[in-house]
């Protein structure tokens, strides 16, 4: 399939880079993500709050994964623990469990004995999920470089508000961090802020941390002070200001989290128009990071194109379509208000208005779905038609069938689901109703209406309702009968 992907760079290349870029060594990595999240008001945890598909904490993860190795890293988790841990162990990090939430401070004191054997740290937060592997890269080696025992990275965004602020001192070290509520009226107008993201020395930020208080508003240990502390026993802090502010940009509302996903879905759309692909209104469309899309394909406005589908060249992807996690062919044209869940859909298909393919199905080369035509964990094969108003589910359907209107499988008898079978160029009336488990033979025909419960032999013709009986004149009749009694 020729996706634009596939066309920068040959696999073998790329994985060569991947494998030549070297890790950080000595360096563990600590993802504060034990907090609640109070200001999302929501019952679940903040690091599981997603944009474009994946939770918060799982962004996170994945950039510290690109500059060390799993077993490196530590999240920090406290707040609904379990629930956090299940949805990212797939990912292979460690975790260390902060019990009370006392503090970002003291989510540290909690890691103090995961990270003790390691010469450095790289503090990332599970809020700020936009930060790149490169920056993390970058900030290493400038921390290495300057031989600081805290290095932090800041930005200077439009809007500083609820940040901590950096209080400079000269050219490139820091004096102190210092939260937005206790900022004095001189220090009001500092733009730059403090993104949660810091490198250190580990026996500087622990030989530091029992020196924490927590007098300030919030009565938490605040790692933060951690800066004014080393700056206190003579030691270097110093500042690196990202190109990019909006990578360290943090959620903590739930405007915040719509905002970043704009972001993410803006750079995609630009990204994939830059590679060929028309995209109308792309501020409307939600495609997320991994989704391919081949070259020449025009995807309408409000369309949802989500998690790891690819979509293939010369395509038109119809206003209002929700594809998820699925495979569509070159060629093929999605017409408005589709749902696709985990299916594929090969070359030339033709698909709605209002069709719905439900996961594991997979639609062959120029088959045609129509208007609200359910599908579930069923195969139509090469050049088949299912083009108004049915439910196949549990389906094999051979080339070239025709499903006449209204078709309905009959798959499920309350307590198991059977398969239902039709063969190559069978012809399926409208309003037929398959009760599976069933199999209709190649070139078979079943008469509309029919309610078929056996198999159909090839070429045969089933016919399952009662035949018509025509009473000639009954309508005068009774017409006349009735203009009579009203008299
Ligand atoms: C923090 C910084 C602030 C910075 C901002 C950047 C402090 C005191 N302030 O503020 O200077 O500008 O991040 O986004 O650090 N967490 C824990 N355990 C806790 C408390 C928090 O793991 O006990 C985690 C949270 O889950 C979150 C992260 O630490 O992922 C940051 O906590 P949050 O409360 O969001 O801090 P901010 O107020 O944003
Ligand atoms: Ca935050």
């Amino acid at each position: 399939m020729a996706v634009a992907h596939k066309r920068s760079k040959p696999a073998s290349a790329r994985k060569h880079r991947a494998a030549k870029r070297p890790l950080l060594q000595d360096f563990a990595i600590a993802i504060l993500a034990a907090g609640k999240g109070t200001r999302l008001r929501s019952k679940h945890p903040k690091v599981l709050h997603a944009i474009a598909g994946r939770p918060l904490l799982a962004h996170v993860i994945a950039a510290a994964r690109r500059v060390v190795p799993a077993r490196n890293i530590f999240a920090i988790i406290g707040h609904k623990a379990e629930q956090v841990q299940q949805a990212v162990a797939h990912s292979g990090v460690r975790f260390v469990l902060q019990k009370r939430q006392r503090g970002t401070g003291h989510a540290l004191m909690c890691a103090r004995p995961a990270l003790a054997g390691f010469k450095n740290v790289i503090v990332l937060s599970g809020d700020v999920p936009l930060i790149r592997p490169e920056t993390i890269e970058v900030l290493a080696r400038f921390h290495l470089r300057n031989r600081a025992a805290m290095t932090v990275l800041t930005a200077r965004p439009a809007d500083p508000s609820g940040y901590g602020r950096i209080v400079r001192k000269g050219e490139a070290e820091i004096a102190a961090i210092v939260e937005q509520g206790a900022l004095k009226p001189a220090q009001a107008g500092i733009g730059e802020i403090n993104s949660g993201i810091y490198a250190f020395k580990t026996v500087a930020l622990l030989g530091q941390l029992d020196g924490l208080k927590t007098d300030n508003v919030h009565g938490e240990y605040y790692l933060t002070d951690v800066a004014a502390l080393l700056v206190k026993a003579q030691q270097k802090v110093m500042a690196l200001q990202a190109a990019n502010a909006t990578e360290v940009l943090g959620v903590n509302t739930r405007a915040e989290l719509a905002a970043l996903e704009a972001y993410l879905h803006r750079q995609k759309a630009e990204a994939l128009m830059a590679a060929g692909v028309t995209i109308l209104r792309p501020e409307t469309c939600s495609i997320d990071p991994e989704v391919k899309i081949g070259a020449d394909t025009v995807v309408e406005p409000f369309a949802q194109i989500r998690g790891r589908s690819s979509v293939g060249s010369d395509c038109r992807i119809g206003s209002f379509c929700v594809i998820r996690d699925s495979v569509i062919g070159n060629g093929v044209e999605v017409r408005p208000g589709c749902i696709i869940s985990q299916s594929q859909v090969k070359a030339g298909a033709m698909l709605g208005p209002y069709s719905h393919l439900r996961p594991e199905s997979e639609i062959g080369e120029g088959a045609h779905v129509g208007n609200f035509v359910e599908i579930k964990k069923t195969r139509m094969a090469r050049g088949a038609k299912a083009n108004h108003l049915s439910y196949l589910g549990d389906a094999e359907i051979g080339e070239k069938v025709n499903i006449g209107a209204g078709t309905i499988t009959c798959n499920y008898d309350g307590l198991h689901k059977h398969r239902t079978v039709i063969e190559a160029g069978a012809f399926i009336g409208s309003d037929a109703t398959l009760v599976a488990p069933l199999r209709i033979g190649a070139g078979a025909y079943v008469a509309a209406g029919s309610s078929i419960t056996s198999d159909v032999p090839a070429d045969a013709l089933a016919i399952a309702r009662s035949f018509q009986t025509v009473k000639k004149g009954w309508a005068r009749k009774k017409r006349e009968a009735q203009a009579a009694q009203a008299k």
